[in-house]
């Protein structure tokens, strides 16, 4: 690859910001500079964009089984949609299923993707079955494969859910090796519980989602959760946090200094429990896991990304179409027409990440410009293994960028995303902000419209064992 230059953008990092010119060789960043010159190179005006570093979105879900669903992106297409969104990175999810191999798991998982990825990529192992033999591979996993990071769940019984002994000896395990556990942190038992009541009773439309999802048993268990970790003395993540009771639970950890780290996500930012009493099954979009919550909770997760509460803000993108989709049949919401807990679990979301948490974030003056970028980008690579490569503009990282125009309005739809999925949770939704390049390893892939990349073109990324925390 030849050189690139990208001239007089706006360059803004976690710490900076100042404008300079930007000199990419073979997919690295060589210089940052005032008038830098490169013979050879292709020039990117960027006078009036912001120049960030390329997403990173540290939970997502591509050809994710669920049950008898399976999520409707394919690597290549959420990875693409991924990539209009300003994303460059993403981690998406190994699933070990009971008696599997987890070695295996990742090889497969690999060979299944590796031809796909438009944007670079790693896997969390979620671990469901923590026997001795399985968890003896683990050291392995991290040390030579690049997995540092494991997932486990605490909802969803019967399907996913592990046991706290299991969480305990794996994050025992992982820890060793300096590996992080994440934790669904959910109460899924008495979650569990609560369905059967309100099915018995003929509660069965989507809105018994939330209902039967108490924020409180969230709590419970990122206490439990950390508590265990805190025993184990290993750092933990808690995914998708989305009540003020957890975040109190996370914060109370933090305040005596352990470890304890969480992401939100953007529909718990902008959406509120209100949207599940739409009419008919629309309230089924909204279902994902946990539910939407109030604007006290809202609130609170704004207040706990800007004081450093929550590190991260990523997208839990998990597609499940509304119909049954045109790019064949992956079982989509109305699985649940008559039952509220058939209904696959999840939302899409990945594409606009970037967009929302800039209009909703920096333009509205809830977080800063670095802010913004230090959640979107470099917290998530530092927290997980990839930083200084990836989430930061520094000589010597890869080029992964996005030029950012943040005058310019658009119209977030599903009509024009490029995930497969057939809705937004965001339709009609207007924006002030626009990704207008993105570069991969120096390659442009995205240009305003236009798909420049190619599938297969994103690396596996082997992560190091220790994320440096923030
Ligand atoms: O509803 C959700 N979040 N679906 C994805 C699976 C998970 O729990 O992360
Ligand atoms: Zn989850
Ligand atoms: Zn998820």
């Amino acid at each position: 690859m030849g050189e690139v230059l990208i001239t007089g953008g706006r360059i803004v990092t976690a710490v900076d910001d100042y404008i300079a010119d930007i000199l990419i060789q073979d997919g690295k960043i060589e210089a940052i500079g005032r008038e830098l010159s490169g013979d050879q190179a292709t020039i990117h005006n960027a006078t009036g964009l912001l120049v960030m570093p390329g997403g990173v979105d540290v939970h997502t879900h591509m050809e994710n089984a669920q049950g008898p669903a399976e999520t409707c992106d394919t690597f290549a297409s959420g990875t693409k949609s991924a990539a209009f969104g300003g994303t460059t990175t993403i981690i998406d999810f190994a699933l070990q299923e009971k008696g599997q191999s987890p070695k295996q798991v990742l090889d497969h998982r690999l060979a299944s993707t590796e031809h796909q990825a438009c944007v670079d990529y790693g896997f969390h192992l979620i671990i469901t079955d923590a026997a001795p033999g399985n968890l003896s591979e683990l050291p392995d996993l991290i040390n030579l494969d690049g997995i540092s990071s494991f997932k486990m769940f605490m909802a969803y019984p019967g399907m996913l859910m592990v046991d706290d002994a299991a969480i305990f000896r794996t994050m025992r395990t992982v820890g060793e090796h300096g590996g992080i556990v994440n934790l669904h942190a959910e109460n899924g038992v008495v979650i569990d519980t609560l369905i059967q009541e309100a099915l018995a009773r003929g509660q069965t439309s989507p809105k018994y989602h939330a209902l039967t999802r108490p924020r409180i048993m969230e709590a419970e268990a990122t206490h439990r959760a950390i508590r265990i970790a805190e025993l184990a003395e290993i750092p933990v993540y808690i995914v998708h946090l989305s009540s003020i009771e957890a975040l109190e639970a996370v914060v109370e950890a933090r305040d005596r200094g352990i470890p304890a780290f969480a992401e939100t996500c953007p529909h718990y930012l902008f959406l509120t429990i209100d949207e599940y009493e739409r009419p008919g099954f629309e309230a089924a979009k909204f279902v994902m896991t946990p539910p939407l919550r109030d604007h006290h909770c809202q609130n609170a997760l704004w207040r706990g990304l800007k004081f450093d509460d929550l590190q991260i803000v990523s997208t839990d993108h998990c597609p499940f179409c509304f119909n049954e989709n045109p790019h064949g049949l992956r079982k989509s919401k109305q699985l649940g027409q008559d039952d509220f807990s058939k209904i696959p679990n999840g939302a899409p979301g990945v594409e606009f990440r970037i967009p929302l948490l800039y209009d909703g974030g920096v333009t509205k003056g809830k977080i800063s410009l670095n802010r913004f970028v230090q959640l979107v980008a470099t917290a998530p690579a530092k927290m997980f293994g990839l930083f200084p490569t990836k989430g930061t503009i520094a000589v010597g990282s890869d080029a992964d960028l996005v030029l950012f125009d943040p005058n310019k309005q658009h119209m977030l739809s599903a009509t024009t995303h490029h995930s497969y999925v057939d809705y937004s949770l965001y339709e009609g939704h207007l924006v002030t902000g626009k990704v207008e390049k993105v570069f991969l390893r120096g390659e442009l892939i995205v240009n305003g419209e236009q798909w420049l990349g190619q599938e297969g073109q994103g690396q596996y990324q082997r992560r190091s064992a220790s994320g440096t925390f923030l």
